[in-house]
């Protein structure tokens, strides 16, 4: 069911994560997958291009991609979501702006650090001050220190954004980890941002419990979601807000249009596609993923067998520590040495060297050959 796209349709499909390298390099950045879309998908994105629909998305909250994303909460999570409570908006780094805007308190944004690299520079984008809680990546167990999270609320910080299943960790929160921060949280009436975007993209027997699926929960927090990353459509801009609480739910609604009027109406069309037809194809892109993962664990203990992987939880970006090889900056001898593209572990936590966060969700020949460059930069 999951199709390998081969180097030239991957150069047709993928024009940022292929396009933006020379032609020799081996591209395992970017969050994308080089496999062909979901065929829901491609009909559904076919039927609204022939019937002309290339306006503007229907504006109001729920509707049929509420209801889409609603069912596949319930079957894909157990978690039951109102489906009049999912308000849509461009993407989830626009989603998690406009929380900042509308519904966070004012004051400065906690980010748990390595963080998304883009996401690093929201806090002062949205006129607040960024203050880190940096994580041991390659602890057994990275997760977030509750002492240190009631210190930094304690200090004075308002809003956490907490990104679950996480990038780059690779982590997915248990329940009773949720349970946790959200007793630090309310102890101190802060927020929460929750970007659970990897959220479908659990590896072999992970589950994904929505931070408002943890009881009590729904006064402080929303939740930015995406069919996007799982599903590959990341261009096509359209992530969904999801509350669980009124007078959030309004806040949300009535933003003024020039917050948030940016999606698209295509957009709107995959995701339903994906949440309401896509069960199939998720569970085979999960075992193809798994796949990936074990294929890459292995090959890089028999290649670079200092290097230190974070077990991959979710998502198809695996976070390696390759400090005991003594390079600063491997991403840049990947690329310079092996005519590989893989991302540098001190964009995810500026200052730390030694990282690289290499994205496997490709084919098992090309697995092998990210293993293999890796080895002949590094080792
Ligand atoms: C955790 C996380 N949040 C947000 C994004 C970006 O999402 P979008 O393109 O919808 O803004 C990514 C992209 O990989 C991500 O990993």
């Amino acid at each position: 069911m999951i199709r390998d796209l081969s180097d030239d349709e991957a150069r047709e499909a993928l024009v940022c994560k292929w396009g933006l390298v020379a032609p020799d390099v081996l591209p395992a950045w970017v969050a994308e997958m080089d496999y062909a879309i979901a065929p829901p998908i491609t009909e559904a994105l076919h039927r609204a291009v022939a019937a002309g629909r290339t306006g503007y998305p229907q504006f109001a909250a729920g509707g049929a991609l509420g209801a889409a994303y609603a069912g596949f909460a319930a079957r894909q999570f157990g978690h039951e979501v109102d489906p009049e409570r999912v308000v849509a908006t461009v993407d989830v780094t626009a989603g998690v702006r406009l929380a900042l805007d509308v519904l966070a308190p004012p004051g400065p944004l906690l980010m748990p650090v390595p963080a998304y690299s883009p996401q690093l520079a929201i806090a002062e984008i949205c006129g607040r001050e960024r203050r880190d809680l940096v994580v041991e990546p390659d602890a057994a167990h990275a997760g977030i220190d509750l002492a240190a999270l009631d210190r930094a609320f304690a200090d004075g910080a308002r809003v956490l954004l907490l990104t679950q299943p996480h990038n780059p960790w690779g982590r997915v929160f248990s329940r009773a980890e949720l349970e946790g921060i959200r007793d630090v949280v309310r102890r101190h009436d802060a927020f929460v941002i929750s970007d659970e975007i990897h959220a479908p993209i659990t590896l072999g027997d992970a589950v994904h419990v929505p931070y408002l699926a943890v009881t009590g929960t729904a006064e402080h927090a929303v939740a930015v979601v995406a069919a996007s990353k799982a599903f590959n459509i990341a261009g096509l801009k359209c992530a969904q807000m999801v509350t669980a609480d009124e007078r959030l739910h309004q806040r949300l609604v009535t933003a003024p249009m020039a917050r948030n009027d940016s999606w698209s109406v295509l957009g709107v069309e995959a995701s339903i596609a994906a949440y309401a037809e896509g069960d199939a194809w998720l569970a085979a892109l999960r075992t193809t993923l798994t796949a990936r993962r074990e294929q890459f664990v292995a090959g890089l203990a028999a290649t670079l067998p200092l290097a230190r992987m974070r077990p991959l939880e979710a998502t198809y970006l695996a976070w390696v520590d390759l400090r005991a090889y003594g390079h600063d900056d491997p991403a840049a001898r990947a690329l310079d040495l092996a005519r590989l593209q893989v991302s540098a572990g001190h964009d995810y936590h500026p200052g730390l060297a030694g990282h690289v966060r290499v994205n496997i969700a490709t084919s098992e020949a090309r697995v092998e050959e990210i293993v293999r460059r890796l080895g002949v930069a590094v080792g």
